[in-house]
């Protein structure tokens, strides 16, 4: 089939390339020429495992192109995907200029030709309805046209395993027309993948997402708690979780306490559904705490290291991981961002190391030594902060670390470190919930 993608980031960007790997012909469309640029020479703009190898194959094979000509693309695409980001607005709701900009450029290119066109940027409960109105609003009255919704549910580091193996298929229609041309879309997935499809109404698949985003968060948020309720108790939160999460019903996953989650989609996504609900006449209280957990959690563990250190002015401080989680270069809303303004406020010298985030974290903090490994980082320091679990990280030789620094303190933030082997190796360890 003759796919459209309008919008290359993390979501577009890798559908678009495992489209065109299970058969499709895609164009993948973006407004923005440094990218362009980029993925006409076969490079990444982002580090994701896997993509740059795929991008360079399904280029060659000729059935992944990239352009900025939004007009052409539509005309000569059956399903068109919309995957344009939606930022939070100040107030937390989703900001949808994005979505409705190219809702209008498309409308442009519609014609008698049916096309389905696919909400797959996250979004609030109602937003495909909006951008039916637009698309009716701005185009010919001939055209002719279905919305649908089919959430993503890809994370960030695995994203192309986690298309071409999905937990599932959500594909959200309002008739059988459009759900007859997604399936068709998704046949060669469903062919080799024993991924439950989810057919549901346009409104279920649009609540789906910001409801498992807002589950998964809750998870998080509550290992946080009982983190903190470890700590002020002498109780052992990897224990407790453990023991919590083998209950089937709970299950282990994303109940790893640490700094707080961060990255472009929880907190935003949280925000906004608390923003829905509040629309919708509803109490989100419990939203609220989600946030206001994970807000404490980074919070915590800075007045942790506060509290250790005392002074923090003038001394040298090692951060290990600035990426908002491993296996990516994304420093959206990533924890070690937050953690390093509060340091560097309290007059901390940072030495910082991740090994795929550092040039997008120089946009940001140019002013930080920057090392080429966590040997570099240690050396002179008076505390090393873990804020990312890159597996590399776990495999550090600890006594060698504690010969380069200045006093041998850890704080883990994300307990990648066995805290009696930390202390058997001469540090004094402060991991979460320990
Ligand atoms: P992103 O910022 O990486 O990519 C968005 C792209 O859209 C950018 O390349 C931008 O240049 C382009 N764009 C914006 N307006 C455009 C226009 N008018 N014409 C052409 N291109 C335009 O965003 P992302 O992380 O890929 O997220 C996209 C959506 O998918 C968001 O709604 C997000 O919540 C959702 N999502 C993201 C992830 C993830 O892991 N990043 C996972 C699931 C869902
Ligand atoms: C998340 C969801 O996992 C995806 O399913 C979803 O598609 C995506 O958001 C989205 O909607 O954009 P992602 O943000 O890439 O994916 O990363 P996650 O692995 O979910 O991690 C998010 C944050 O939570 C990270 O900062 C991570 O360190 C933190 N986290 C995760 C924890 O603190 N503890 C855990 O147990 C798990």
């Amino acid at each position: 089939m003759k796919l459209a993608i309008i919008g290359t980031g993390y979501v577009g960007l890798t559908t678009g390339t495992c489209l065109a790997e299970l058969g499709h012909e895609v164009i993948c469309v973006d407004n923005d020429p440094v990218k362009l640029e980029k993925l006409k020479s076969n490079k990444s703009p982002i580090f994701e495992p896997g993509l740059e190898e795929l991008i360079a194959k399904n280029t060659a094979a000729g059935n992944l192109v990239f352009t900025d000509d939004i007009s052409n693309t539509v005309k000569n695409s059956e399903v068109i995907f919309i995957c344009v980001n939606t930022p939070p607005k100040p107030d937390g709701q989703a900001d949808l200029k994005y979505v409705e900009a190219v809702a209008r450029e498309i409308s442009q290119s519609l014609n008698s030709d049916y096309k389905v066109i696919v909400d797959k940027s996250t979004v609030p409960v109602r937003t495909a309805e909006k951008v039916k109105e637009t698309l009716l609003r701005y185009s010919d009255k001939n055209a002719k046209f279905d919305v649908v919704s089919n959430p993503e549910f890809l994370k960030e580091g695995t994203a192309v395993i986690d298309t071409l193996e999905p937990d599932r298929i959500v594909i959200g229609v309002d008739n059988e027309e459009s759900k007859a041309v997604m399936l068709k879309v998704y046949k060669p997935l469903i062919d080799k993948s024993p991924a439950p499809v989810k057919i549901v109404s346009v409104r279920s698949a649009e609540l789906i997402k910001h409801g498992a985003n807002t589950f998964l968060a809750t998870k998080i948020s509550f290992a946080n708690l009982i983190a903190e309720a470890c700590e002020v108790a002498g109780a052992d939160a990897l224990e407790v979780l453990e023991a919590i999460g083998l209950d089937d019903r709970i299950g282990s996953k994303f109940l790893n306490p640490g700094v707080g989650f961060g990255g472009s989609c929880f907190p935003k996504d949280i925000s906004a559904f608390k923003k829905t609900l509040e629309v919708l006449g509803i109490d989100p209280s419990l939203v609220s705490a989600i946030e206001l957990i994970n807000e404490h959690a980074t919070e915590r563990f800075v007045k942790k290291i506060e509290k250790q250190l005392w002074v923090l002015d003038g001394k040298t401080i090692g951060i290990l991981g600035l990426a908002f989680k491993p296996n990516t270069d994304d420093i959206r809303n990533a924890p070690a961002l937050k953690i390093i303004s509060k340091l560097v406020a309290d007059g901390a010298k940072i030495k910082a190391y991740d090994p795929e985030a550092m040039e997008n974290t120089k946009k940001v903090f140019p002013n930080l030594e920057y090392c080429p490994d966590p040997y570099e980082v240690s050396k002179g320091s008076e505390a090393l902060i873990v804020c990312t679990e890159w597996p590399e990280f776990k495999k550090l030789d600890l006594q060698q670390i504690k010969s380069l620094m200045k006093t041998p303190i850890i704080f883990d933030g994300r307990n990648i470190f066995n805290p009696s082997d930390a202390s058997k190796n001469g540090f004094k360890y402060f991991g979460i919930g320990r």
